[in-house]
């Protein structure tokens, strides 16, 4: 038992995954008529992930775990847990359809988690737990999204997609989960999505107030169970719909702290949201995707320093918990983000609308053509109400 209290456990790999197109913030508030600094300044976003009907939550998920998983890896993952918000089928978890996908073994445990973009955190922690019982295996855990709130409608420029694959393994070469965590849930109706609609419903402001109270809560909270001040932490992480969100939560953090202390946060806080900036809300995946744009980014943190970490859900649940950062982290990071992020193809907001509208519904056979989509796993179409993936 001592044993497994001291065993380090964490994030091993991140893997991320955004399909090869975007849309341009400012060119799509000026089509809104809307001044582009609201976009780029008063939401902060400057790019939005435009998701191909080729793409859904598995092939998303698949995509971002296949860039970091090895055979040894596979061989080893006996847990797969997939969050997801934006899930294809009713009865079928989106980890069965991922794990195949994959090639992972069949002598494993797969689910899909819902509680809106906390769910991935919730598979970490459950990972975590996993794995102190079963040190020599490792677990996958996945948050995998399209956001979606509909054309002209205020939440459109908060939308985007993507995935976030993590490796979670006892010895992790980023970031080892400490202990402490503090959580909070009630029954609140900020963000939801009816079985029968394919983009939420939002009451926009009163969810970011509800995501700021849930922050000043659990972050509170943290701090009262652990002993632990702010300056204990080297950076802050937030859940970023989008990243002016994130920014608010971090200003609730430094209210009254001495600008020189606070400006190192906010320092930090650009490096953790520049790969969101430029796709968008990921929803369960976006924490995460600002985790690994921090790692990547960041040119001050180093071995043994605390992350903050807030996960926020809508409907509501939030949770703060930290990690340490591990030695030599910089040298397990693939920095393959920027590339694929730059690599996109911009398309114009009539072409944005078009692939918006031509989202896949089960209801009809359909062959959709894969052929411009370059990701390794597509959505190739649906045929008797089954989906058909196909690995490239
Ligand atoms: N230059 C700079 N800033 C400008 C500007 C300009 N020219 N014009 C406006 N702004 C600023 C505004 O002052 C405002 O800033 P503050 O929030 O700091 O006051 C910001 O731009 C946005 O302007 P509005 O509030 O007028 O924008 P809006 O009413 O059109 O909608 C929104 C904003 C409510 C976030 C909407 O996009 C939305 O509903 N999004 C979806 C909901 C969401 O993401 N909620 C977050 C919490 S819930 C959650 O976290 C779970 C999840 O993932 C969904």
């Amino acid at each position: 038992m001592r044993g497994a209290m001291k065993m380090k456990i964490g994030i091993d790999k991140i893997g991320f995954f955004t399909p090869h197109l975007y849309v341009d913030m400012a060119k799509l508030a000026q089509a809104r008529n809307e001044d582009p600094n609201k976009y780029l300044i008063g939401i902060g976003q400057n790019k939005m992930a435009v998701i191909p009907p080729t793409q859904d939550a598995v092939t998303l998920a698949a995509n971002a775990a296949a860039k970091v998983l090895t055979v040894e890896d596979k061989e080893a993952i006996d847990l797969v847990i997939v969050a997801t918000e934006s899930g294809v089928d009713n009865s079928k978890s989106t980890a069965a359809y991922v794990s195949e996908l994959l090639g992972l073994s069949h002598e494993i445990r797969t689910i899909e988690l819902k509680q809106a973009c906390y769910a991935a955190t919730a598979g970490l922690q459950l990972a975590k737990g996993h794995i102190a019982l079963a040190p020599d295996k490792k677990a996958l855990v996945i948050g995998s999204d399209i956001a979606r709130y509909g054309l002209k409608t205020p939440g459109e420029p908060t939308q985007g997609g993507g995935a976030v694959a993590m490796l979670v393994s006892k010895d992790p070469k980023l970031v080892t989960l400490e202990a402490e965590s503090a959580y909070y849930a009630k029954d609140v109706m900020d963000f939801w999505r009816p079985l029968s609609q394919t983009e939420a419903k939002v009451d926009g402001k009163f969810s970011a107030n509800i995501y700021l109270e849930f922050f000043e809560k659990v972050y509170q909270d943290y701090l009262a169970k652990t002993g632990l001040k702010l300056t204990d932490f080297s950076a802050l992480l937030f859940h970023l719909p989008y990243t002016k969100q994130g920014l608010k939560g971090l200003r609730k953090a430094l209210e009254g702290v001495d600008p020189t202390v606070a400006s190192h946060y906010y320092n930090e806080f650009e490096a953790s949201r520049k790969y969101n900036m430029a796709t968008g809300n990921l929803y369960t995946g976006s924490l995460y995707l600002s985790l690994l744009s921090l790692l990547e980014n960041t040119d001050t943190l180093k071995a043994g320093d605390r992350l903050g970490l807030f996960s926020y859900g809508s409907g509501a649940q939030g949770e703060f918990f930290s990690g340490r950062l591990q030695p030599n982290y910089k040298e397990a990071l693939t920095y393959q983000t920027s590339e694929m992020l730059e690599m996109r193809a911009e398309v114009s907001v009539a072409e944005y609308e078009q692939i918006f509208s031509a989202i896949l519904t089960d209801d009809h056979d359909r062959k959709l053509d894969i052929s411009k989509d370059p990701a390794q796993f597509v959505l190739a179409g649906i045929k008797d109400f089954k989906r058909q993936y196909l690995k490239k």
